[in-house]
């Protein structure tokens, strides 16, 4: 079988920063900070992303530019063994992860897609709307909710079926100027008000005792999450790069992009939320409650909320399709399927997994008031997630001949990737499976 490659190194770049751009930077980075304490996590956060993410995503994509196939099967490629490698479990892990995570996506993004008529409404009608009440009525809407995700899946899906070339480059090039201009109207806007001090010191000043035992599995989940590593995404990106790409400064440039417009979503969250004195810091619904309401205060709110919640979405969207896409291209190199079957089978199969996040007040009822979505986020973003990463750099590691793992990171013409190398060695052999491990640890000690 042939493989369709990126068009334009362009292409590539524009699929991968929208697949690790996306509601992990504007909606979970916000509230796992406030959740976390703020400065000293944030410092955590950005040292982890370079220590640890961006080794991650070097052996992510190294993995599949070698083996020119997506996560399965390129890890049923490995040695020893091969084509019946032992590390194919963790490439089949990493599957299943992308299609549980990208149910619960789905139906935030079905959030993104509810304010987004709410705003447009509201331009039209100025009937006034609350964002605590709007957030309050939807998150107890089970159906709803599962509405708007299905849109948001048939959305994707079509998408998918175009093709990787097509589907891919074609949305995200039309996202990111338009995101890059509204995002820095945002932050001059917020950092006008008069809780901006304390939302930089909030932010930026490290204060090492709010973090807890838990701080570290959150940033490390975190990390992870934002930079799309551990699900086998970037294997299948990879798998497309032509050979003239170098791996290790298209992944630094992904981490540096990626980490600096987390940032600016700090910036601009926490000045709005710190001024509204009942809005507490550490909840999933920080972004929808917060910022509506300061954009609606802005002269034209309503289409400046609408035009800022439609970038959100196309963003949210974009990293959909990057996760859909992992589910796909393995679905369609492990049975040998055409494209079409295996988007629509993937796709209901999401769909269906997407009504626990759905119906999770519900479920919280009858299950007295524990938090679903919360419990589902944590299990899988801070517990499986780090532990998969790690288990596919140990598979790259061990799995790829040295020769190759060198010849995939050294470029003779750059100096600094025969300096670097060492470094990207000992990263994935021992701060990465050393810091999972430690973390994990602290968290098990905080439940005793
Ligand atoms: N990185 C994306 C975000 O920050 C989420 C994602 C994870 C997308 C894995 C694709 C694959 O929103």
């Amino acid at each position: 079988m042939t493989r369709a490659g990126w068009k334009t190194r362009f292409g590539f770049y524009m699929a991968a920063v929208g697949s690790a751009f996306g509601l992990g930077n504007l909606w979970r980075f916000p509230y796992v900070v406030g959740e976390n304490g703020g400065g000293a996590f944030v410092l955590l956060y950005v040292f982890l992303a370079l220590v640890m993410g961006l080794p991650l995503l070097i052996g992510e994509l190294m993995l599949g530019k070698i083996k020119r196939r997506s996560v399965m099967m390129a890890t049923s490629l490995l040695e020893p063994a091969a084509p019946r490698s032992p590390y194919r479990w963790v490439g089949r892990l990493s599957v299943l992860l992308s299609l549980v995570v990208l149910s619960y996506y789905a139906v935030i993004s079905g959030w993104v897609l509810h304010f987004l008529v709410q705003f447009m409404i509201e331009g039209l009608s100025r009937f006034g709307f609350e964002s605590q009440i709007t957030l309050g009525a939807l998150t107890s809407n089970g159906l709803l909710q599962m509405g708007l995700a299905s849109v948001h899946l048939i959305v994707s899906i079509v998408i998918v079926l175009k093709g990787v070339q097509e589907g891919l480059e074609k949305w995200v090039g039309a996202l990111m100027p338009a995101f890059a201009i509204l995002m820095a109207v945002l932050v001059v806007k917020t950092l006008s008000l008069p809780s901006a001090g304390d939302a930089i010191r909030f932010l930026f000043y490290p204060d090492f005792s709010k973090l807890t035992l838990q701080s570290l599995l959150f940033a490390i989940g975190h990390v992870c999450f934002t930079l799309s590593v551990g699900f086998g995404t970037m294997v299948t990106f990879g798998s497309y790069l032509s050979d003239k790409e170098h791996v290790p400064t298209a992944a630094f440039r992904i981490t540096i992009l990626d980490t600096v417009l987390s940032l600016v979503a700090g910036l601009v969250i926490f000045p709005v939320a710190l001024s509204a004195s009942h809005q507490t810091l550490q909840d999933p619904g920080l972004l929808f409650e917060s910022l509506p309401s300061f954009l609606l205060s802005l002269p034209g709110g309503p289409w400046f909320g609408a035009m800022f919640f439609l970038c959100l979405y196309l963003a949210s969207l974009s990293a959909s399709i990057g996760l859909l896409e992992v589910i796909v291209s393995n679905t369609m190199d492990w049975k040998k399927v055409p494209r079409t079957r295996a988007t629509w089978t993937s796709g209901a199969l999401v769909l269906g997994l997407a009504m626990i996040p759905s119906f999770s007040s519900h479920l919280a009822q009858a299950s007295r008031g524990s938090r679903v979505l919360e419990t589902l986020d944590f299990v899988l973003i801070n517990l499986c997630l780090p532990l998969i990463a790690a288990a596919l750099a140990y598979a790259v590691m061990h799995g790829l001949p040295k020769s190759e793992r060198e010849r995939g990171f050294v470029d003779q013409d750059l100096v600094e990737s025969v300096s670097m190398y060492p470094y990207w060695v000992g990263a994935m052999k021992w701060v990465v499976p050393l810091t999972v491990g430690f973390a994990l640890l602290l968290q098990v000690a905080s439940w005793f």
